[in-house]
């Protein structure tokens, strides 16, 4: 898929904007707060739903103004053409159209547009706690199933009110069972796609990672189930080990007033050489890693379904050395790619490519692709 224009009015420091883009690479060279990260934001935005900066959706509304509005023009790879809008109201909450008929619900949007981000702060899936990790997967398992997104807001649903029922139940006798069957339910379908998901990121990561280190380095991801498992355990074995380890936490959990079992505590690891990546790895290998298990993001959701999403790449061609610049260009050929940089240099690499000049909230482009 590729995305052909977007247009913009009152976001973010956008007054208005109308683009469009090559399918291929598209590069934005700008100094520092002239909308670089505004534009790749606006794109997500229309992928997602949310931004990845914020969760307050009246960020993205240009200060002072009442209102915002994005569209953007895609085409499938069957050639199908697909319209995304959503207007954006500081006193309303936001309305999203694909091909001009309004979505009941935002996340409705998922799976239209598909899209992987890569940004300096995606680091943080290796450094920072086990949630972003679970974002991390969460946010790939919902575009390429939506239905996915739909069960974890389930699972979200139950685990709240069971943390409720668990703080009534400190103080008198509640029954447990209701909340303990459909957390079971959920958390049970919730933990077997990401099995399969990590299973299927975990082949193309190493792959990814021997490749950019040259054959040196062995790179594992390995899904640290809530639930204990040893073999590729079914879903009934699952279910009754998730109830039984249940019931036998039910008076901690009753004291604590919190669930301590269940997916929402779920975590990745990823090792290399058989060291884990987040305490021993250095800063270089690090940052390997995380690239490699992007360029893996974007051969699994072509796996999964049948296109490659798009590929938003926020500031990190810099972070790269020579080689690894080499390599990413290299596996991009059928990918259309978004590039912000503060500066020309390792973008004389790209031999095809749409450059553009952003300054201020205002696009101009310099030069054009010829395919
Ligand atoms: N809601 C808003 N209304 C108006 N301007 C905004 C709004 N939100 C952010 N901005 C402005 O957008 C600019 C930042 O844009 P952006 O983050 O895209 O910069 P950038 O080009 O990516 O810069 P850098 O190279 O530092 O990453 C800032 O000047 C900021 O004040
Ligand atoms: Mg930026």
């Amino acid at each position: 898929m590729h995305i052909e224009k977007i247009h913009l009015r009152n976001y973010r420091n956008y007054e208005t904007l109308t683009l469009d883009f090559s399918s291929k690479i598209n590069v934005f060279i700008g100094e520092n707060a002239q909308g670089k990260t505004n534009l790749l934001e606006a794109i997500y935005f229309m992928a997602i739903g949310k931004s990845f900066r914020t969760s307050k959706d009246g960020d993205l509304i240009e200060i002072e103004k009442e209102g915002a509005y994005t569209k953007l023009l895609l085409c499938k790879n069957n050639g199908q053409e697909k319209r995304i809008e959503i207007g954006l109201d500081r006193l309303k909450n936001k309305k999203c159209k694909i091909n001009g008929v309004p979505l009941d619900r935002v996340a409705e949007l998922l799976g239209t547009l598909n899209v992987v981000i890569f940004s300096p702060e995606d680091l943080q899936i290796i450094k920072q706690g086990p949630s972003q990790r679970r974002d991390f997967i969460d946010g790939d398992l919902s575009q390429i199933t939506p239905r996915y997104h739909h069960i974890l807001g389930q699972y979200q649903k139950i685990l709240k009110q069971r943390n409720q029922a668990l703080k009534m139940k400190q103080f008198r006798r509640v029954d447990l069972e209701p909340w303990n069957t459909q957390l079971v339910h959920y958390g049970t379908e919730i933990i077997l796609s990401r099995r399969e998901f990590i299973k299927g990121l975990s082949i193309l990561t190493r792959l990814m990672h021997r490749k950019i280190t040259r054959e040196k380095e062995n790179l594992k991801l390995i899904y640290e189930s809530s639930i204990p498992m040893e073999k590729e355990e079914s879903a009934q074995e699952i279910k009754a080990r998730f109830l039984r380890d249940l019931q036998g936490l039910e008076a901690e959990e009753i004291k604590r007033g919190i669930t301590l079992l269940g997916p929402h505590r779920d975590d990745l690891e990823f090792e290399i050489n058989g060291k884990n990546v987040k305490k021993f790895g250095s800063q270089g290998q690090q940052r390997t890693t995380v690239l490699s298990l992007k360029m893996a993001e974007l051969e699994l959701m072509k796996k999964e379904t049948g296109e490659y999403p798009v590929l938003l790449l926020d500031d990190v061609m810099s972070e790269l050395d020579e080689h690894r610049q080499k390599d990413l260009l290299q596996s991009l050929k059928n990918i259309q790619t978004f590039i912000t940089s503060t500066s020309m240099e390792s973008m004389e690499k790209i031999d095809e490519m749409n450059l553009y000049e952003v300054r201020g909230g205002k696009i101009k482009i310099l030069q054009k692709s010829v395919s």
